[in-house]
């Protein structure tokens, strides 16, 4: 028997509610995130990412004691099991980072049932993975995490052999707290989804790297950057931007569904990038972009007036990774080594409502058909 719907068909879910969270709100008209009660304004500057972390598991800050628990249960699951490491092996040089990432985190459950090892596993390994893969890749050696360091801090020190300045760390941190978590998002979506069917955590982050990996979701901070780079000089940013505006195309890094106004988050990666820019990165690669971006706000207005298409966040993601020296290929694993907070929170949440996730269907098929035997047809 087909389904009967009651209800109106919305192809991409738009206007369904299909939960109720603690964890993060979207105003995408008064262009105001919340997460976990504080403003991404207030939030994403000051606290550290295991802080960010604690604060979405346990609906609260951690006091010293908490953190410093928290900090080892992390530091104790950083280094990669044996099987998480060949698969990277395996892979290196012809799968893409996020397959890698999804391939390798995939062996990090033990079936053991405990969320909360496989949440911590899950956090505390996907710098690890993303930092080896890319050593490997580009055939390095491997650094082992420090356990002295910070989640951020490792990741940049993994990364790049060198343990990095604070001004460094905070801009990381920043950012991470930043992404962290987003609404009903549609890699946090499919993690609920697979945690509703009472699946393992492991198995919802996996499917999570999966949803977020597709261009329509991972972002195109890369992309932004490059329209920079081709640009080249600030003279040049109008005569550029108008011809690609005069073909019809989109400038990346302008524009968002949800958020009519200014996204918030552009806004705490711009002040996040100037500080970092102010000290140790390509202070002419940033005088350009903060050019590139004026003209294509201005461009924008006279060719979509009334549209408000203003900047976005992948448009300053885009800067702030590359100050942090940052390759492109990057950038979409870290968006995942911060929103894997989200994702395991959203699991937890999930957890407690323990309801199957389970929306219709229309039939759209044909009625009343007659088998023909193969030899008929
Ligand atoms: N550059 C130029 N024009 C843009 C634009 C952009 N970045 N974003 C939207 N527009 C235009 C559309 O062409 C459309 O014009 P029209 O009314 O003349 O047809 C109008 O603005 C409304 O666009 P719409 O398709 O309704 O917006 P959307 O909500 O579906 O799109 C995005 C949202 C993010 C897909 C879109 O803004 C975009 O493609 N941005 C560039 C890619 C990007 O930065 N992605 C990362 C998002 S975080």
């Amino acid at each position: 028997m087909s389904e009967k719907t009651a209800v109106a068909f919305a192809p991409g879910l738009e206007g369904v509610v299909a939960t109720r969270t603690r964890l993060s709100s979207v105003d995408g008209a008064a262009g105001r995130l919340v997460i976990a009660g504080f403003s991404v304004e207030e939030l994403a500057g000051q606290a550290s990412f295991e802080e960010t972390l604690y604060l979405l598991w346990n609906d609260a800050l951690p006091d010293r004691e908490q953190l410093s628990v928290l900090g080892r249960d992390l530091a104790a699951r950083r280094a990669l099991p044996k099987v998480a490491a060949e698969v990277l092996e395996a892979a290196a040089g012809w799968v893409p980072l996020m397959d890698a990432l999804r391939m390798s985190s995939g062996t990090l459950g033990l079936g053991n049932g405990d969320d909360r090892d496989d949440a911590l596993r899950l956090v505390a390994a996907f710098p690890t993975i993303v930092a080896a893969y890319w050593r490997l890749s580009q055939g390095y050696e491997l650094v082992e995490p420090d356990p002295k360091l910070s989640h951020a801090a490792n990741y940049l020190y993994m990364l790049s052999g060198e343990v990095p300045s604070t001004e460094r760390v905070r801009a990381l941190e920043t950012y991470l707290n930043t992404v962290c978590d987003h609404g009903m998002n549609a890699s946090t979506f499919a993690a609920r989804v697979i945690v509703s069917t009472r699946s393992d955590l492991v198995s919802a982050v996996v499917g999570a790297v999966g949803a977020l990996k597709g261009p329509l979701h991972g972002g195109a901070p890369g992309p932004a950057l490059d329209v920079v780079f081709e640009i080249g000089e600030a003279g040049s940013a109008e005569e550029y931007l108008r011809a690609r505006l005069e073909c019809g195309e989109r400038l990346m890094g302008f524009g968002h569904r949800v958020y009519k106004v200014r996204d918030p988050r552009a806004d705490v990666l711009a002040s996040a990038a100037k500080r970092l820019y102010a000290t140790d990165a390509d202070r002419d690669l940033y005088r350009l972009a903060l050019e590139v971006e004026k003209t294509a706000l201005r461009l924008l207005e006279e060719y979509k007036p009334g549209r408000n298409l203003d900047t976005n966040v992948e448009f300053y993601t885009a800067l702030l990774l590359y100050g942090l020296g940052l390759p492109t290929e990057l950038f979409t694993p870290t968006f995942a080594v911060g929103r894997v907070a989200g994702w395991t929170a959203h699991c937890f949440e999930q957890r407690e409502l323990d309801r199957l996730i389970r929306p219709q269907s229309e039939y759209v098929g044909a009625e009343d058909r007659t088998w023909a035997p193969l030899e008929e047809r």
